[in-house]
């Protein structure tokens, strides 16, 4: 039998097929399609994109407050960063406070440490996470990334925390520390 796919195409390959995205989305697959569109959409990102060997680049592509006349809850507003990874480049340890977030690789290929392991994250992939969420990303490439990230509602805090690899002589935090 055929499906859907093979009888109209993958809607996901013809973005202008796919339905709109709200400017005001309300679930967390709602931000992670924004953030597909906004991906696909070169034009709107890449000319903007800059590196910079010394400190870590990022630009904030969109700051939407909350939809007037929103309620406490959703739909929240939120921010969008492009951010670029030289070679060796990385996050450092940090949670994002009271937001949540979803990071898409745009160009390259990131490496996330979280506390269920590392991950190899190339373009397109998309990581999705809630508040209090442990990570650290780091460009272990031998060419530069780019990655976008939405959180939301805005990033207001980015707490730092010490980093998993303990220095030689140093003990290790033990694990339940290190889980989100
Ligand atoms: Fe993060």
């Amino acid at each position: 039998m055929n499906s859907d796919v093979q009888i109209a195409g993958d809607p996901l390959a013809i973005p202008h097929l796919l339905p709109p995205v709200p400017a005001h989305p309300a679930t967390v697959a709602g931000f992670a399609g924004l953030a597909r569109a906004i991906a696909a959409d070169r034009a709107s990102w890449a000319p903007l994109v800059r590196y910079d060997a010394t400190t870590r680049w990022y630009h904030r592509l969109r700051a939407v407050p909350q939809a007037p006349g929103a309620t406490s809850a959703a739909p929240v507003g939120y921010e969008v960063w492009l951010l670029s990874w030289v070679p060796g480049q990385g996050s450092g340890r940090h949670d994002h406070g009271r937001s949540s977030g979803v990071l898409t690789v745009l160009e390259g290929e990131l490496t996330e440490h979280a506390a269920d392991g590392p991950r190899t994250l190339t373009a397109g992939a998309q990581r999705v996470f809630a508040p209090g969420y442990v990570h650290e990303v780091v460009n272990d490439s031998l060419k530069p990334a780019v990655s976008l990230h939405v959180y939301f509602p805005g990033l207001t805090d980015m707490p730092m925390h010490p980093s998993q690899a303990a220095a030689p002589g140093v003990v290790a935090a033990p694990p339940e520390v290190l889980a989100p």
